[in-house]
């Protein structure tokens, strides 16, 4: 495989309305979609809309939610023979309200995506030593996610990890992660440094780049991205790219879109300098929330010329 995955499906049930409410308010949506999310999930099928070999190690219930999900990937050409039904807990749902600016809340509850194991990363051991980049996040318990950016890392396989959502962390994930991809609330959890703009965002780069990783790559959303790191001719300095400004009418899985992406050309494309590696997936990324829902936003023949 070019590109693997370990991590979370989910299905998302999308509201759209006005405001987002407030706590004890009722408010009343004007949409209303369905559509197969999960963090790893998205990342996995942005990489193989994209075009590259891909493959998933997750876990889904024993329902509807789950053979979903499944047929999903079977129609995104992802190999699902890793991804397995427990009957131990229902499949992972997102509650996701957005609002006319396309902000959003969600609300997961993980069910079958917490019993995705160490072991389970085991099974597939072979897959990962066969393929070029496994991505790695955090809707499935650390543990899992530790254990495959270490197999890959120990066979020379390049990793990336997205620690969403974050939650503190060891640096022993870190020493196994190349290329870390995070978001400005994530980057407050595990340096404490709040990042408001560029200049907190390079403070929380430095920060993390010390635990570790080879490099380290924050997105600012509409602000653009932030990255630093060794191992590539362009990444020794901090360098700030700023986003292309598009009609936002919904940023769910925007940052999936980036971190699939991303594993698509690090795969595909391993002659790219890394900065344009990263403006081409922030480009990517900001296409994606021009149009609604999560993967179904990701329509790699709407995206402009010259990208892949
Ligand atoms: O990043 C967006 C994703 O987060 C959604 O698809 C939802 O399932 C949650 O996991
Ligand atoms: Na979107």
């Amino acid at each position: 495989m070019e590109v693997l995955v370990v991590g979370s499906c989910n299905t998302d049930l999308i509201s759209y309305v006005p405001e987002l409410p407030r706590p004890g308010e009722t408010v009343s949506g004007t949409r209303f979609k369905t559509g197969c999310g999960g963090k790893g999930a998205n990342q996995c099928v942005m990489a193989a809309r994209l075009g590259v070999s891909t493959a998933m190690v997750a876990k889904v219930g024993n329902d509807q939610f789950g053979r979903d999900a499944i047929q999903n990937f079977r129609d995104n050409n992802v190999n699902v023979d890793h991804v397995t039904v427990t009957r131990e807990a229902h499949s992972g749902v997102a509650s996701i309200t957005v609002n006319d600016r396309g902000e959003n809340c969600i609300v997961i509850v993980s069910g079958a995506n917490m019993t995705l194991s160490p072991a389970d990363v085991q099974a597939a051991a072979h897959l990962i030593r066969g393929s070029k980049v496994v991505v790695c996040q955090l809707e499935v318990p650390p543990d899992t996610s530790l254990e495959a950016l270490r197999l890959a890392k120990q066979n020379g396989v390049l990793t990336i990890f997205n620690t969403a959502p974050a939650v503190p962390l060891s640096d022993d994930f870190f020493h196994s992660t190349d290329i870390l991809v995070l978001n400005e609330t994530e980057a407050e959890v595990l340096t404490g440094i709040p990042v408001g703009d560029v200049e907190t965002a390079k403070q929380a780069v430095n920060r993390l780049l010390a635990r570790g990783p080879g490099c380290v790559v924050l997105t600012l959303g509409a602000g653009g991205v932030v990255f630093s790191g060794r191992g590539s001719e362009d990444t020794d300095t901090l360098t700030h790219i700023p986003a292309e400004s598009v009609a936002t009418v919904d940023t769910t899985g925007a940052g999936d879109a980036f971190v699939g992406a991303m594993a698509y050309y690090l795969s595909r494309q391993r002659e790219l300098a890394f900065s344009e590696v990263v403006r081409r997936s922030g480009v990517i990324a900001s296409h994606t929330t021009t149009l609604p829902g999560t993967q179904t936003s990701y329509q790699v023949n709407i995206l402009p010329p010259g990208l892949t």
